[in-house]
């Protein structure tokens, strides 16, 4: 049964299929409107999530199918102590295919390896989120029509932000893409990242602390906000959440077609000034998300064979 816990479990002929698979949807919505009739996709949230839950939600409905839904681990039997493990075992019982979120790396593995349907990773603590991951990759696709010979900096909380780690790992995959990463010295991507991705495969990077100085030659800037809820201690969290507030006035010197994007949510890393700037792209994002999403729970039921 396949899953899919990292976007390396798809090959970029496969990134291809869904990326039109998605503008398919874009065009034709009835098309789609009665693929998954009769179908569950089982939403099992053990951590917050607005976009990702809700998304994959409204996929499934757009898809014509079904959802059951654990929006939080306080009201679900993981609060009386149930295994992950189990938890898989029993909720593919209800479903044809399950979105997890879980605060610990290697959640989604777990319940991939005991589930008897596919398990879609919604994002494993400061690891992968891959289908967010889709949602960037498809925003870049409509916005520069390619993948290749791009300068992406991202900027931010490189360390926890498994956002960053996913569209690395993607983005890496490109003839021509140059990575800047920009953060405060305790927020540097991981060392696995930077040994196990850029590193093997030769990919230009330069860290820098310098936002603006970086600017003039990004084609893409990655803004992404500090992540609080896996810092160890509220002091380092406070001294480190406003190193980068993105402003109109910032901007002057990138270019005209640079994208900016943002997972979300947003806090103060991202001026809303900038939000009437042409070139931000993160509610974007937020849209092609769900279309990611329905061209890849289409793409997994039918390899299983239930659609
Ligand atoms: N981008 C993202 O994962 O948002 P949520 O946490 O709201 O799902």
């Amino acid at each position: 049964m396949r899953s899919i816990i990292d976007i390396l479990d798809l090959s970029p002929a496969e990134i291809e299929e869904l990326i039109a698979t998605a503008m398919d949807i874009i065009e034709n919505p009835a098309k789609y409107a009665e693929v998954c009739r009769g179908k569950k996709l089982a939403t099992l949230f053990f951590e917050p999530s607005t976009r990702t839950r809700m998304s994959f939600e409204a996929a499934m409905y757009e898809l014509g199918g079904n959802v059951i839904s654990m929006a939080g681990a306080a009201t679900s039997s993981a609060s009386k102590g149930e295994s992950v493990a189990d938890t898989a075992k029993v909720i593919s019982c209800y479903a044809d295919i399950i979105a997890m979120r879980h605060p610990k790396e290697g959640a989604a593995l777990v319940a991939a390896n005991n589930a008897s349907v596919p398990v879609i990773n919604a994002g494993d603590g400061g690891h992968c989120h891959p289908t967010q991951t889709l949602a960037d990759l498809l925003t870049i696709y409509r916005e520069k029509g390619r993948f290749t010979d791009l300068t992406i900096g991202f900027c931010g909380d490189l360390k926890f932000g498994r956002t960053v780690h996913s569209l690395i790992n993607a983005m890496s995959r490109y003839p021509g893409v140059k990575f800047v990463l920009i953060s405060p010295e305790e927020l540097k991507v991981p060392s696995y990242v930077k040994k196990d991705v850029l590193q093997k495969k030769g990919i230009p990077y330069v860290q820098t602390t310098d936002l603006e100085g970086a600017m003039p030659d990004l084609d893409i800037l990655y803004m992404t906000r500090v992540q609080k809820e896996r810092f160890f201690n509220e002091e380092d969290y406070l001294r480190l959440k406003d190193s980068y507030i993105l402003t109109p006035d910032k901007l002057k010197n990138a270019k005209l077609d640079m994208n900016i994007l943002h997972p979300l949510p947003r806090v103060n890393e991202i001026s809303v000034k900038v939000d009437e700037d042409p070139r931000a792209c993160y509610f974007k994002q937020v849209l092609n998300g769900k279309y990611m999403r329905m061209a890849l729970m289409r793409k997994l039921l039918k390899e299983a064979g239930t659609i």
